[in-house]
């Protein structure tokens, strides 16, 4: 693993004045924290990683004519460190990541780095900005890996050159309501993916492409979006920034990965935990039909973790679940933070500690 080896050169935008004290702990969203350092790897043509660096965190440099800026060549990931009450970090299956990266490098023309050169690098990136990770009980380390075309190219073609970079920021609460249901809105004419596109990978397009419908439904007073494939405009696919479960009884479903849809780490975790607590788990094609029966909806995803669904409103009509957090989705999202915490037996071997 690299030494840590800061440049010396400070950017405008690391302020060594951001001092813990002024953290507000209790409060904390999901926005950028600016931390102390950041991961900085390249790769040439000829397919492999250079040794990393950790740079201090700050703005990067790269050429107008970018693969990434330019056709959009780019991926990034989602991970999280919790502090345990020992204080010791864990990391909730980075491993993970680094295989689904390697996933969507394949579909967008890159290289990618190793399995082990990308937990390495998170963790080095986890240790340099340790001070950062918040108190436990009050959130996580989100750490942010990207991976992109930074070589010049003009001509529509692969990037001659590849930057892997990881950043990290304190985080609570992905949604604004907190812990409290979220209210979504069904998109039928805005999709966020295609059979044979790219919304199965990590791309950094996928998330543009959801920003018009989702801002729409947020000036509605909707917390977010729901997008039905584009071919029937009949079945789930998934939430601008998290798989949906729908719970029926005692079977939850949640739509197949099929290409469309991004295979969540936290989704799969949650279809583990689920059927180990005796639910019986279905991936298949959910309508949006079933959405009326439900007993419960909820999200989850590595940002989200799992988020209650309050109410779906679709073609103008809503249908809401109850008042508070559905006990499925709360029983769910209370074995799998214990677990993410180290307050409960890792039976998995999911986490890794540092
Ligand atoms: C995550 O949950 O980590 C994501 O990548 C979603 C993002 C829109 C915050």
């Amino acid at each position: 693993s690299s030494s840590l080896k800061p440049s010396t050169t400070v950017s405008d935008t690391y302020s060594e004045a951001i001092e813990l004290a002024d953290i507000d702990w209790d409060n904390l969203g999901f926005g950028l924290q600016p931390t102390d350092y950041m991961y900085f790897m390249k790769c040439d043509q000829g397919g492999t990683f250079t040794k990393g660096e950790l740079k201090r965190f700050g703005n990067i440099e790269l050429n107008p004519s970018a693969g990434v800026l330019n056709y959009g060549q780019g991926l990034f990931e989602g991970l999280k460190a919790y502090r345990k009450e020992d204080g010791n970090i864990l990391l909730f299956r980075p491993e993970e990541n680094a295989l689904r990266m390697k996933m969507g490098a394949e579909r967008m023309c890159m290289p990618s780095p190793s399995v082990e050169q990308f937990v390495e690098a998170v963790k080095d990136t986890v240790l340099a900005n340790k001070r950062w990770i918040p108190p436990q009980g009050k959130g996580s380390l989100y750490i942010r890996p990207l991976l992109m075309g930074s070589g010049a190219v003009l001509g529509l073609a692969p990037a001659p050159e590849y930057t892997f970079l990881i950043y990290v920021s304190p985080v609570g609460n992905y949604f604004k309501e907190g812990l409290a249901p979220i209210n979504l809105i069904v998109e039928s004419e805005l999709h966020r993916a295609t059979p044979g596109g790219t919304g199965g990978v990590k791309t950094i397009g996928n998330y543009a492409a959801v920003l018009k419908a989702q801002s729409a439904a947020k000036a509605k007073g909707y917390s977010d979006v729901l997008y039905l494939d584009c071919v029937h405009k009949r079945y789930l696919e998934e939430v601008s920034s998290c798989n949906i479960f729908v719970v029926k009884g005692n079977v939850i479903s949640t739509p197949s990965i099929k290409g469309t849809i991004l295979p969540g780490i936290t989704r799969k975790s949650i279809i583990d935990v689920a059927r180990s607590q005796g639910f019986e788990v279905e991936e298949r094609l959910v309508s949006v039909d079933e959405l009326v029966e439900a007993d419960e909806v909820f999200c989850t995803g590595t940002a989200v973790v799992v988020s209650p669904v309050g109410s779906v409103t679709y073609h103008g009509k809503k249908v809401s679940y109850g008042d508070g957090i559905g006990a499925v989705s709360q029983q769910l999202y209370t074995v799998l933070t214990r677990l993410q915490m180290g307050l409960a037996e890792d039976n998995m071997n999911w986490t890794v500690e540092l």
